[in-house]
């Protein structure tokens, strides 16, 4: 892709202070332009997601379809991440209850806009329920389109030992989905989790002093509280603005063609990933590798021209 030409890009996220700032990032980079947006239950309850979605698109002052998605997952007991995201989905951070947009369902907006928008990616940023369901319903849509997902682990995981959240929440979605037509690019925790910014990387008003800039400040400083371990410095990872980074830049991330599989099963090794042998079956894009201060550099810089240009 040259940098002249602009990616149109779904997002299907259960925002999340990632997901905020993910979502951000993806309105910063003129080289993605985003076309609409879809709500899955995850990192909390879909009603908390969907307004937190609303909420933050009218102080972006964005006008584009959302649509409310999956409130469970296909199979399985639903959870969340309220203990890191707070039951709110953003710790408490508040953003202003300004006119709304809207919403329609997930199905339909993603039907609308895959089909007759010509949007050929959707960067998934949460449990894969709304897209698995499209490829049940309407399986010939998912042909030609790239999904970049935020998501699984094959080194140890962030919601059990073996399990990074997003492929536990709904380990049937991805197996459906590795099996259906659309190509796979898989940003793991592994490789997310080598993305973070810490206190000094951050400095004061980093975005600006605009309402919308001193909003993602606070969604950043929560992220990283929530994130600070026992005992040593605040970080934030930067999983979902990984991925919509993903989308864009490929030079960002080296890549291994791999078969992957996923637990599916209500088990202490649910939502576990493993790697099948080579010519087994159809392989996804795999990210093994980030240029972390390459990708944290672009974050910072995209969010202060959003925050400054508000
Ligand atoms: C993923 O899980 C969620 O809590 C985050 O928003 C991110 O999508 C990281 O494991
Ligand atoms: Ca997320």
């Amino acid at each position: 892709m040259t940098s002249a030409e602009v990616r149109p890009i779904h997002l299907d996220t259960d925002p999340g202070l990632d997901d905020l700032l993910a979502i951000a990032l993806a309105l910063a980079l003129p080289e993605l332009r985003v076309d609409a947006l879809t709500t899955v239950a995850g990192n909390a309850g879909i009603d908390r997601v969907t307004e937190n979605a609303q909420r933050f698109a009218a102080l972006a002052g964005l006008a584009l379809p959302i649509g409310r998605g999956a409130a469970e997952p296909l199979a399985l007991s639903r959870c969340d991440a309220a203990h890191f995201h707070g039951e709110d989905g953003r710790r408490g951070v508040s953003i202003p209850a300004l006119d709304r947009r809207p919403v329609e369902t997930a199905a339909s907006v993603l039907r609308a806009r895959l089909a007759a928008h010509g949007v050929r990616c959707v960067v998934a940023l949460g449990p894969l329920t709304n897209l698995a369901t499209l490829a049940r319903e309407q399986p010939t849509l998912l042909e030609g389109i790239e999904i970049v997902w935020m998501g699984g682990a094959l080194q140890g995981g962030n919601v059990t030992p073996v399990a990074e959240f997003n492929a536990y929440a709904d380990p049937q979605a991805l197996s459906t989905l590795l099996d259906s037509a659309a190509a796979l690019r898989v940003i793991p925790l592994e490789v997310t989790e080598t993305v973070a910014l810490r206190e000094a990387d951050v400095g004061e008003q980093p975005f600006g002093a605009s309402e919308l800039g001193r909003t993602l400040e606070a969604v950043l400083r929560a992220l990283m509280e929530a994130e600070r371990p026992t005992a040593g410095e605040a970080r934030a990872s930067l999983h979902d603005p990984c991925a919509v980074l993903a989308a864009t830049r490929r030079d960002l991330f080296r890549y291994e063609e791999k078969v992957i599989r996923i637990q599916v099963d209500e088990s202490s090794d649910r939502g576990r990933l493993s790697e099948l042998p080579a010519g087994s079956g159809r392989t996804v894009h795999y990210a093994v590798e980030a240029r972390a201060d390459e990708i944290k550099r672009i974050f910072l810089d995209g969010l202060r021209r959003l925050g400054e240009a508000a």
